[in-house]
Formats: structure tokens, C-alpha cells, sequence
């Protein structure tokens, strides 16, 4: 029953997964100074480090960190401010429970520095993704999103903190959805079994 949590940083969709009191077995970061690690010790989970800058290649990462996740026989693997590019191999290995949560309403503005192209293009609504991971980066089946609208005098980070209270939200929710058996996946569409709701519209904070 139980979910592995991957991270390269500062940790609070973890803390978002943890104090929903989801079964999380395992916390693995690929550098030992995100600051999530000690966070999920200190709140009594394993946390582990497989170190990227230790392996050569993508291939060799990806097997070491496969390795370190099958310790733990998870049923889903959640990808948590993860910022590491996985290779095909990986993906598959982990086909149907892989999940990722990215800082835009997919499959706009994949990739990096997502709340400052979002500004740049003048888009007037913003979001997060949770979404089944594919080969390609930030792209597969979506589970659910959550949309902020985009106000004048808006910056980056006003609208990544405003983004970031919504992750919070609708990721427990994927990942509780997920282990109840609830998700449907039928040509790369996600629906859920109770039709509970796939998109948060917030325009309050
Ligand atoms: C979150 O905003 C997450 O959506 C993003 O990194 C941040 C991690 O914050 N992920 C990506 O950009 C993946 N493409 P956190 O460490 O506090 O959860």
C-alpha cells in the first residue's frame, strides 16, 4: 500500500503527502543537502540519498535509484520537486505508478521557470498538474489540476506561492485516489470512479 517520494529539494508537497497522513515509506532525495531529506527524518520516515553526481550516466543513476525505490516494494512512486530528467527505461519500469507534480496547467509551460513564462505569455489563468509520467518530460495522463487566476502587478513568486498552496491541495488527493483504485486510465485520459472532481478553480488567496 505504500508510496516512495522522491525529491531534489525544499520538500513541502512531501510534507503536503505526509500530513495527509498518507502511507509514505520512504523519502529519497539525488542530493544529500535537500532540505527535504531531514525534514521526513525528523518526521520518523527513511530518507536515503542516491547521488546523481556519483554515476556517469543517466542509465547507471536510474538503476541505482530503481534499486534504492524497490527496497521498498512501493505501489506508487510520487516524483516531488524532483529534478532529474528519467530515462525510458525507468519510466516503463514504473509504468502506471508514476506520478509527477508540475507547476502549470500541463501541457502548457512544461519544463523550467514555469510561473515566469506563464507571466511573459499573459496568460490569465495559472495552475498545477498531478499527472502520470511518461518518456516525455512533464507530460502524461492528468489527474487532476488546480487553477489560480493571474492578477495585475503579479511576480513570479507571488504567483508561485499562490500556485504552490493549490500543490498542496490536489496532490494528497491524486495520490489518495490512486490507492483507493480509484483512477481509470482509458487513451491517455484519466477519469476517476465516483467522478470526484479533476479541477480545483481557486481565486481566493
Ligand atoms: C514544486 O512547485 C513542484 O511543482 C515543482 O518543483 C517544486 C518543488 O517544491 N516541480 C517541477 O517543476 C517538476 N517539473 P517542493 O520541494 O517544496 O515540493
Amino acid at each position: 500500500m505504500s508510496v516512495v517520494v522522491l525529491i531534489s529539494g525544499r520538500g513541502s508537497n512531501m510534507q503536503a503527502l505526509l500530513d495527509a497522513g498518507l502511507p509514505v515509506a520512504a523519502v529519497i532525495g539525488n542530493t544529500a543537502d535537500a532540505a527535504a531529506l531531514e525534514i521526513a527524518a525528523r518526521r520518523g520516515i527513511g530518507a536515503s540519498v542516491v547521488e546523481h553526481k556519483d554515476y556517469g550516466t543517466r542509465e547507471e543513476f536510474d538503476a541505482a535509484l530503481a534499486a534504492e525505490i524497490d527496497r521498498h516494494s512501493p505501489r506508487l512512486v510520487a516524483l516531488a520537486g524532483f529534478m532529474r530528467i528519467l530515462t525510458p527505461g525507468f519510466v516503463a519500469h514504473y509504468a502506471g505508478r508514476l506520478v509527477n507534480i508540475h507547476p502549470s496547467l500541463l501541457p502548457a509551460f512544461p519544463g523550467l521557470d514555469t510561473h515566469r513564462r506563464a507571466l511573459a505569455a499573459g496568460v490569465k489563468v495559472h495552475g498545477c498538474s498531478v499527472h502520470f509520467v511518461s518518456e516525455q518530460l512533464d507530460h502524461g495522463p492528468i489527474i487532476v489540476q488546480a487553477a489560480v487566476s493571474v492578477r495585475p502587478g503579479d511576480t513570479p513568486d507571488l504567483l508561485a506561492a499562490r500556485v504552490l498552496r493549490q500543490e498542496h491541495v490536489v496532490y494528497p488527493r491524486a495520490v489518495g485516489w490512486f490507492l483507493d483504485g480509484k483512477l481509470v486510465v482509458r487513451n491517455g485520459v484519466v477519469s476517476v470512479k465516483g467522478n470526484d472532481a479533476q479541477l480545483v478553480y481557486s481565486d481566493r488567496d
